[in-house]
């Protein structure tokens, strides 16, 4: 039977979100990576300094990259334990980012579920257990529907001109990996 068009795209895009790798950023990603970052963040400075001193600040920070066939690196996710080393960690998505011409297509997603196992295996080889997730994110950006989604993170506050606008603060309490 003939495929329509709109059926063969989401084949195609289903099989190639199916062969990305979400897997553990290397020094060898940084200027890519930076890339990504000045793409997807129009308002902030030093991508390449920004990237590399959260890459130094392991294992309180810990980065994924997504890397298609290709081998290009087209996202990442950073996330941070707060607060100190403790027992029951509060882990801080703070944050993501999939190149432009790349959006809207699970890639987010993906780096969101695919890394948090391997951020609490990390944890474990300590004895230490995910207690909450946090995030924050502008109060317009979608990608709050994101963390409701991925993370069943609700708004627990808005705080007003944070950034560059109003900004939610969301926790996915006693969360299951
Ligand atoms: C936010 C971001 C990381 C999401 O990555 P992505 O690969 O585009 O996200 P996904 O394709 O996995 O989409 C996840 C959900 O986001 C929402 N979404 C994605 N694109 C959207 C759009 N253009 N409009 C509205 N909602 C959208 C949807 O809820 C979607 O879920 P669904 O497909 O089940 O409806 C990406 O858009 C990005 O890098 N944005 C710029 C940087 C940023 O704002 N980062 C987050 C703040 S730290």
């Amino acid at each position: 039977m003939n495929q329509t068009p709109i059926k063969m795209a989401l084949v195609t895009s289903t099989v190639m979100l199916f062969k990305m790798n979400i897997r553990p950023f290397e020094i060898k990603d940084l200027a890519v990576t930076s890339k990504v970052h000045k793409a997807a963040f129009i308002r902030q400075k030093m991508s390449y300094e920004w990237i590399e001193c959260n890459f130094k600040a392991y294992p309180k920070s810990q980065i994924f990259v997504a890397e298609n066939q290709k081998n290009e690196i087209i996202g990442y996710i950073h996330w941070c334990q707060k607060s100190g080393f403790r027992f029951e960690v509060i882990l801080e998505l703070e944050q993501l980012a999939v190149h432009p011409s790349q959006q809207g297509k699970g890639i987010g997603t993906k780096l969101i579920k695919d890394s948090l196992p391997q951020v609490q295996k990390q944890l474990k080889s300590r004895n230490a257990v995910i207690k909450h997730v946090i995030v924050t994110t502008r109060s317009d950006n979608y990608a709050q529907m994101l963390y409701k989604k991925t993370l069943n993170a609700v708004v627990e506050a808005t705080i007003s001109n944070l950034y560059s606008a109003d900004e939610v603060f969301m926790i996915s309490r006693n969360i299951k990996i």
